[in-house]
C-alpha cells in the first residue's frame, strides 16, 4: 500500500461504484434507466482503469466484478444454514384442491386461506447470502444441504446487487439475508448463445435450464460473464433483523432491497383464484420470454406457513402445480427387461431418439406386464411419448392407425433375465419379481442403493464400477464394501493408483453414518428416506428397531400396516439380522438420529413467559432448540413467537404492543410437533 492515496480518487471511485451499483439496478431490475448505455459503459470503463491504476483500491463489492474474477481450481462447498427443500407436485385440479383441504385441517380452520401465487420458474436454484447489505456468498441448491460457492459467478449476473439498495436511512439491510432464487436464460439468449456454440463447433445446449447450469458451474467467472443469465428471487433462508409476516410482504421487501422478483405473481387469492391463475398462467407460458414449467402455490401467513411446517422433502404450505406435459411421437426399437433392488422386473421401451420440450429422450419405462398389455404397445410401433417435469418418460399410447403388421407383441420372461430364476406375481400386486438373493441384478441394484448419496454416500462407487466388482466376484453383500482393498479395485477398467486410494478414502469416510441414512442404505421394501427419517428419530438406535413388533409400528404417525409388515419382516428374518451384524462388523459407526432432525423452526425466536401445563419450561426450551429455534429472554419486535402459558408476566403485554405473535401450549405443540 503507498503512503498516500489522494482521498478524492477513493472518493471519485466510491462514487462510481454507488452509481453503477444504482444504475444496475435501475436498468435490469427495474427496467427503468436513467442514463443510456453508452453512458453507463463510459462509468464502467472509468472504474475499472481506476481500479487498474489503484490496485489496492480494489474491492470484491464492486461492479466491476461482473466482468469476471479469476479462475477458479474447484469449488468450495458450503452447508446452508436452512435446508433447500423442493416442492410437492400437483397434477391436477383435484390435487390443489386436496393441498388446500389438507393445510385448513392441519390449521384447524374453516376459513379461506389466502395464497401467493407464482410462475415456476425452470432454471436452476441458488442461494445468496447477504450480510451487512454485502453479497458474501452465493451458492448452488446442491444436495439441499450442501451446495457448491460459486460467488464470483453469482456476481456477473447483473440482476444479482453485489450490494443492496439503501435508501437513506429509511429501513437498513438486515444484519444477514439469504435470499433464494432461480437463474433462468431466457428462450432468446438461450438461441443466440447456441448459435455462438455451434459457430464456435462447440457441444450445444438442450435447453435453457441446461444452459443456466452449465453456465454457473463454469470454473472460470469470465466465461459465465458471458452468459445471458438472469435471476428471479422467490424466498429466503436464514434471515436475522427483518420481521415479516406475509410471504408478499417477503417479497415486496425483498424487492424494495433490489431484487428481481417475478411479475406475474399475484398476490393473497383464495384456492377457487389459484385454479383460474393456472389456467390463464398455462396459456401465458409461451408468451413469457423464459421457460416456465407450472405454478407455485404459498400459503401467504408466515404464521401458518411455520404451524404446517415441513417433511424431510419439501414445505406443506406450499406445492408445484405443473403444466399437462409435452408430448411428441417416436417409434418403440426395442424392449429390455431390468431388474431392481427388490427384484422387480421393469420393462423399460428404447426408444428412437426424439426431443420432447428441450430433452432428448430415448428411454421410456413401461412399469410392468399389465401395462403393455392394456396399452397394446408393441415392439416396433409408432408411440406417443410425454415427459411430465422432471418424471421419467412415459409412452401415452401407441398408434395403431399408423402399424405396418411387423410389430412385434411383447410378453413378459417368465424366468429373471440375470439368473433364470422363475420369476413370481405377489397377490395384488402388478408386478413380477426375481425372489432369488443371488440374482447379480438385484446385488448390483441394492449396492448401488446402499452407496448411494442419500445413503452410505460412497463417493466415487457408481453403477460401472458396481457392475465390475460383482461380476469379478469382488462384491456381493454390502459388508464387502467394506473389504475392498487396492489391487482389487486397481484390477477395474481405468481405475489407476490414485483413483484407488480416493475409492478407499471415501469408503473410509461413510463409515461414519446417521442412523436414518443407515436405515435408508438397508433398501427395506417401502423405507424411503423420509420414513427412515421417523423411525429414526423414534426408536434411536438400531437395536430398539430389532425388537420392534408389527403392532407398535403400524400405529407410528406416517408407517401404517404395509410398511409396519415389511418392517417387522425385515427385521425379523436371520439373514437380513446377519447382513447388518455384518456391516457393523466392519467398523460402521451409526450416530444418533439428533443432527437429522428437520429444522422446522429454523431461525425462529420465541420468549417464553408464565407456567406451561404439559411441559416443563426447559423440555419446551430443549425442543425449540433442537428444531433449530432460538429462545430469548426479552420481547421486541425481532420475535416471532411468545410462547404464554399459565400466569403470564408483563412481557405479554409487549408483545401485544409490538404486535408479536403470543401462542399458548396447545399451539406451541403443534409447531413443535411435541
Ligand atoms: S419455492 C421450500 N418458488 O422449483 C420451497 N421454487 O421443486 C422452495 N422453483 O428447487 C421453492 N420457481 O428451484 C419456489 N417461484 C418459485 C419457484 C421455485 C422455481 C424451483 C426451485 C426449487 C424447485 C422446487
Amino acid at each position: 500500500m503507498p503512503d498516500f492515496i489522494d482521498p478524492d480518487i477513493v472518493k471519485k471511485i466510491e462514487n462510481l461504484r454507488q452509481e453503477l451499483h444504482r444504475h444496475n439496478n435501475r436498468y435490469y431490475v427495474m427496467d427503468a434507466p436513467e442514463i443510456s448505455d453508452a453512458e453507463y459503459d463510459r462509468m464502467m470503463r472509468q472504474l475499472i482503469e481506476l481500479e487498474t491504476q489503484y490496485p489496492e483500491l480494489s474491492s470484491p463489492d464492486s461492479p466491476s466484478m461482473r466482468v469476471g474474477a479469476l479462475p477458479l481450481k474447484k469449488f468450495d462447498s458450503v452447508k446452508h444454514t436452512v435446508r433447500m427443500l423442493s416442492l410437492d407436485n400437483a397434477f391436477s385440479d383435484s390435487d390443489i384442491l386436496n393441498f388446500d383441504r389438507r393445510a385448513k385441517k392441519e390449521l384447524m380452520t374453516e376459513g379461506e386461506i389466502l395464497y401467493t401465487v407464482e410462475p415456476k420458474m425452470d432454471g436452476v436454484a441458488v442461494e445468496l447470502v447477504y450480510e451487512n447489505g454485502k453479497l458474501v456468498i452465493g451458492s448452488t441448491r446442491g444436495d439441499g444441504e450442501t451446495g457448491e460457492v460459486i460467488t464470483s459467478n453469482v456476481k456477473t449476473i447483473r440482476t444479482v446487487p453485489i450490494l443492496l439498495q439503501q435508501h437513506g436511512n429509511k429501513e437498513k439491510a438486515p444484519a444477514r439475508l439469504e435470499v433464494r432464487g432461480e437463474v433462468v436464460i431466457c428462450r432468446e439468449g438461450f438461441k443466440r448463445l447456441n448459435e455462438e456454440m455451434s459457430s464456435n463447433d462447440l457441444p450445444l445446449f438442450a435447453n435453457p435450464r441446461n444452459a443456466a447450469a452449465g453456465s454457473l458451474r463454469q470454473l472460470d467467472p469470465r466465461i459465465t460473464a458471458r452468459r445471458p443469465l438472469e435471476i428471479f428471487i422467490y424466498g429466503t433462508g436464514d434471515v436475522t433483523g427483518m420481521n415479516i409476516n406475509s410471504h408478499w410482504d417477503l417479497l415486496c421487501r425483498l424487492k424494495y432491497f433490489g431484487f428481481r422478483i417475478n411479475p406475474h405473481i399475484k398476490q393473497k387469492i383464495t384456492i377457487e383464484g389459484v385454479i383460474e391463475y393456472f389456467r390463464e398462467l398455462e396459456k401465458m407460458r409461451y408468451e413469457l420470454p423464459y421457460d416456465i414449467d407450472g405454478m407455485v402455490i404459498k400459503v401467504d401467513s408466515i404464521e401458518s406457513q411455520v404451524q404446517l411446517g415441513t417433511t424431510a422433502r419439501s414445505p406443506r404450505w406450499a406445492i408445484a402445480c405443473k403444466f399437462k406435459a409435452i408430448q411428441e411421437t417416436t417409434r418403440v426399437l426395442k424392449i429390455e427387461v431390468q431388474v431392481g433392488r427388490t427384484g422387480t422386473l421393469t420393462p423399460v421401451a428404447h426408444l428412437e431418439t426424439v426431443n420432447i420440450g428441450g430433452v432428448n429422450v430415448n428411454r421410456a419405462t413401461l412399469h410392468n406386464g399389465d401395462e403393455i398389455s392394456r396399452k397394446d404397445i408393441r415392439i416396433g410401433d409408432t408411440v406417443l411419448v410425454q415427459r411430465a417435469g422432471d418424471v421419467i418418460p412415459e409412452i401415452v399410447k401407441a398408434i395403431d392407425t399408423v402399424r405396418t403388421g411387423r410389430e412385434k407383441i411383447f410378453t413378459m420372461p417368465a424366468n429373471c433375465p440375470f439368473c433364470n430364476t422363475p420369476v413370481v406375481q405377489d397377490e395384488g400386486e402388478a408386478s413380477l419379481r426375481c425372489t432369488n438373493d443371488a440374482c447379480p441384478a438385484i446385488i448390483k441394484a441394492q449396492i448401488e442403493h446402499f452407496a448411494s448419496k442419500k445413503a452410505f454416500n460412497v463417493d466415487g462407487l457408481g453403477e460401472k464400477l458396481i457392475n465390475q466388482l460383482v461380476d469379478k466376484g469382488y462384491l456381493s453383500s454390502f459388508a464387502d464394501i467394506f473389504y475392498l482393498d487396492k489391487e482389487k479395485i486397481e484390477s477395474l477398467d481405468n481405475m489407476g493408483s490414485k483413483s484407488a486410494e480416493n475409492l478407499l478414502e471415501s469408503i473410509e469416510k461413510s463409515k461414519n453414518i446417521s442412523f436414518s441414512r443407515f436405515l435408508y442404505a438397508l433398501g427395506i421394501r417401502h423405507v424411503g428416506e423420509h420414513i427412515a427419517e421417523i423411525l429414526a428419530s423414534k426408536y434411536g438406535y438400531l437395536e430398539n428397531l430389532y425388537d420392534a413388533k408389527y403392532d407398535d409400528l403400524k400405529d407410528i404417525k406416517g408407517i401404517g400396516p404395509v410398511l409396519a409388515k415389511s418392517l417387522a419382516d425385515f427385521f425379523i428374518c436371520e439373514k437380513n439380522r446377519k447382513r447388518v451384524d455384518q456391516i457393523l462388523k466392519c467398523g460402521v459407526n451409526i450416530y444418533p438420529q439428533e443432527d437429522n432432525i428437520t429444522p422446522t423452526l429454523d431461525g425462529k425466536i420465541f420468549v417464553l413467559t408464565g407456567t406451561l401445563e404439559t411441559m416443563t419450561r426447559s423440555e419446551a426450551i430443549q425442543k425449540i432448540k433442537k428444531l433449530g429455534g432460538k429462545v430469548s429472554e426479552s420481547v421486541s419486535k425481532k420475535i416471532d413467537f411468545v410462547l404464554a402459558g399459565h400466569s403470564p408476566g408483563s412481557k405479554i403485554e409487549k408483545a401485544r404492543a409490538l404486535g408479536v405473535y403470543i401462542i399458548d401450549e396447545e399451539s406451541f405443540k403443534k409447531i413443535a410437533g411435541a
